[in-house]
């Protein structure tokens, strides 16, 4: 089954245009890799995908439905999370409210009971803070629950906005840059630790990243664009023997990973 699929799609700013007749399909169960150089428009594409920006022309289905003009909220309750390239954590908050707040955002609160609170507030509030107990661990941060997020160094900070954004149940998750800033060997990590979370939660993934090692790694499917339109598209074997992809992007001395 297709979980998201653009057909079209494109996307302007004044004079520019940052994504151009984009057509992509992630079917279920997929890691999916965007690639491609600075400014290709990879961000412009989960922004679009999450209503954060209309498209200027063509459609976005998600689970065979129409989401073009939806607001973000009501993407994130239809299943569509993500994590940004520029971290957006409530900085001053600790790192276990971040992910309440997420998992708050299936429960309803009646006011008054909350106002007064009344001890179905009280248990309410406790189970929300095991829940997002439980999305900490999965990450490896349940030791840093109390600390402010703004006190993390940005490699836990990005996987406490993974943290964040599986809080918000998704069934497809989009990823932008998770191991930007990382050294080889986080990065492999992270790596790891992405194949779990895609397998534990059965979701759907797109992944934007600049480390080619994660996205060999990783994906099953890679999607490769360059301003703002798409150069090509296929497994990791025919991406890096690609000319034009070599070219653009990966460079003509690129060797393929494992080689
Ligand atoms: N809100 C905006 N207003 C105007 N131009 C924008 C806006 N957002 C993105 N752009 C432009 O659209 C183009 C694509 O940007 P985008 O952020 O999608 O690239 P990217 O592929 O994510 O790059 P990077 O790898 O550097 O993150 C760029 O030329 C950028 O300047
Ligand atoms: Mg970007």
């Amino acid at each position: 089954m297709k979980v998201l699929e653009l057909n079209g799609v494109t996307k302007k700013f004044g004079g520019i245009t940052a994504c151009k007749d984009i057509s992509l399909s992630i079917n279920q169960g997929q890691i999916m890799g965007l690639i491609g150089p600075n400014g290709a428009g990879k961000t412009t594409a989960f922004n679009l995908i999450t209503g954060v920006y209309d498209v200027t022309e063509g459609t976005i289905h998600y689970e065979g439905k129409p989401i073009t003009g939806k607001r973000p909220d009501q993407i994130v309750y239809g299943g569509i999370s993500r994590t940004f390239q520029n971290i957006r954590l409530f900085r001053n908050l600790s790192v276990l409210d971040n992910v309440c707040i997420a998992v708050d955002r299936h429960e309803t609160y009646p006011l008054a009971p909350a106002l007064f609170r009344l001890p179905s507030v009280i248990r309410k509030e406790k189970a929300i803070r095991e829940h997002a107990m439980e999305y900490l661990a999965v990450v490896g941060l349940e030791e840093k629950a109390s600390l402010r997020a703004d006190s993390l160094p940005y490699g836990l900070q990005r996987k406490l906005e993974i943290a964040r954004a599986l809080a918000l149940k998704p069934k497809l998750l989009l990823l932008d840059e998770p191991a930007a800033g990382m050294n080889p060997e986080e990065s492999l990590e992270l790596s790891k630790l992405i194949r779990q979370l895609h397998e534990k939660f059965s979701l759907t993934t797109l992944l934007i990243e600049h480390h080619m090692d994660v996205i060999m790694t990783l994906c099953d499917r890679i999607f490769v664009m360059n301003f703002g339109e798409k150069l090509a598209e296929g497994t990791a074997e025919e991406i890096q023997t690609n000319p034009e992809v070599l070219k653009a992007y990966l460079g003509e001395g690129y060797k393929r990973a494992g080689n």
